[in-house]
């Protein structure tokens, strides 16, 4: 295994980014208002977004100590891909409008820090750009499309062909938008299908000339697979309408189970039941997640909705999660409570906004820093070894024997 604390080193007085909310920091200097309300926004209120991290501190970590292990691996495998690091980039769509190397840098920076990225049907770089920019084989997002009407062609089964030609084989399909969340913080900004451009937008991203001018030259604002070759951003809004599939049901999972022959995870489960249907038609993997907040706001939180699809179908297929994880005790958190991996989206979009590829690369070495020194706390040298039993509680007291033993029998007479 690489040195986990070798990580890429910014700032030669300690004054750099250190941490994934110095990343949130640099990035929301960097971009327009209008964009930064497409990344770091929710649905409504923001209360799903804000359950994702409160979550995690429900929970206390073991330590244990003079255990004389170290760290040995963080390896684990996500859909047929094997990775150094337990974390890989989740899909996140129109991602080159925070920088204009978009998905590609972030596929580029995945591979260096020994992991891969999810490359969305959204994204601004096309499956044949990412792949003929990278050596690794990366894994491919898939928002299923309406059976096509009339003379329409089936867009689903041509975004499919095209990803498996250029050698994806790994696939997620995200089930949980039928429709598009309730993004008040996007609309508020004007961030919507056909943007909105008022004086203030103007104003927020003329005081980012580089972004400014990256936007104008770079052009980097379309989705290159939602068209045939040459389409234009129009075709592409128009298509992206063609996704959002409010009847999407079971048999359209089946369909595209049956046209796809790698590994496929279905990515936007929270409930135990979703999860067994979704084996039942043929997943080899659950990604347990709630889309960072961004669909129906007051959903159960990805940590929460984690450990019942864990026992639902953790003993036949691997569960993945996504949702809120900043740091490295969230990760060992989630892979105690069964998954196997974990997937980050704003983190990572934090830093390519504020560093490019490289920026990428250092929140993933951050994380991988964060998770080595949390596994010697705990006494723990490989991943596959986190368990259950290596968390409490948090603020619950720790007993030897079961609590009732050691009521004192005057309490427990008062029962
Ligand atoms: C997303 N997400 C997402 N998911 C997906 O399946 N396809 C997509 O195109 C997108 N697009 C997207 C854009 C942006 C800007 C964000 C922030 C997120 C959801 C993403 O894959 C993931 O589920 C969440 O981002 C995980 O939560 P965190 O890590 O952002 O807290």
């Amino acid at each position: 295994m690489r040195n986990p604390f070798s990580g890429v080193k910014f700032g030669l007085r300690g004054s750099g980014p250190i941490t994934v909310e110095d990343y949130r920091k640099l990035a929301r200097r960097k971009l327009p208002g209008m964009v930064w309300a497409y990344v770091d926004e929710g649905a409504e209120s923001l209360t799903t977004l804000r359950a994702n991290r409160d979550a995690f501190s429900r929970w206390a970590l073991k330590t244990r100590v003079l255990h004389g292990s170290v760290v040995e691996s963080m390896a684990t495998t996500v859909a047929g891909a094997d990775l150094d690091l337990p974390v890989f980039l989740s899909p996140t769509g129109l991602t080159a409008i925070t920088h204009w190397t978009g998905e590609l840098a972030a596929a580029q920076a995945a591979e260096r820090a020994g992991t891969r990225a999810v490359i969305s049907t959204a994204a601004s770089y096309s499956v044949e750009e990412i792949a003929a920019g990278t050596s690794q084989s990366h894994l491919f997002q898939l928002y299923p499309s309406a059976e096509p009407t009339g003379a329409q062609r089936d867009l689903t089964m041509t975004i499919l062909k095209r990803a498996a030609a250029a050698g994806f084989t790994g696939m997620f399909v995200t089930v949980d938008a039928p429709t598009v969340g309730n993004r008040e913080g996007e609309r508020h900004q004007g961030m919507i299908a056909n943007p909105r451009f008022t004086p203030r937008q103007i104003l927020s991203a003329a005081r980012r000339p580089a972004w400014s001018a990256d936007f104008l030259f770079r052009r980097r604002v379309s989705s290159p697979m939602l068209v045939e070759d040459g389409g234009s951003a129009v075709e592409a809004v128009q298509n992206q309408g063609q996704l959002l599939r409010p009847d999407l049901a079971w048999a359209d999972l089946r369909r595209i189970r049956d046209a796809w022959d790698g590994p496929l995870y279905v990515k936007g489960i929270l409930h135990p039941d979703d999860a067994e249907q979704a084996v039942a038609c043929g997943a080899d993997g659950i990604v347990v997640s709630n889309h960072g907040g961004r669909q129906l706001d007051h959903a159960i939180a990805s940590l929460d909705a984690l450990p019942a699809v864990v026992d639902r179908v953790g003993d036949r297929v691997p569960v993945l999660l996504d949702g809120g994880i900043r740091r490295g005790t969230d990760v060992v958190k989630a892979l105690c409570l069964g998954a196997t991996a974990v997937g980050i989206g704003r983190p990572y979009i934090y830093g390519l906004a504020a560093r490019g590829s490289a920026g990428v690369q250092h929140v993933l070495e951050i994380l991988r820093d964060e998770i080595a020194r949390v596994m010697l706390f705990m006494g723990v040298s490989d991943v596959s070894q986190l368990n259950r039993s290596m968390l409490l509680p948090a603020g619950q007291a720790q007993f030897e024997a079961a609590p009732d033993a050691l009521v004192p029998e005057a309490v427990g007479a008062l029962r």
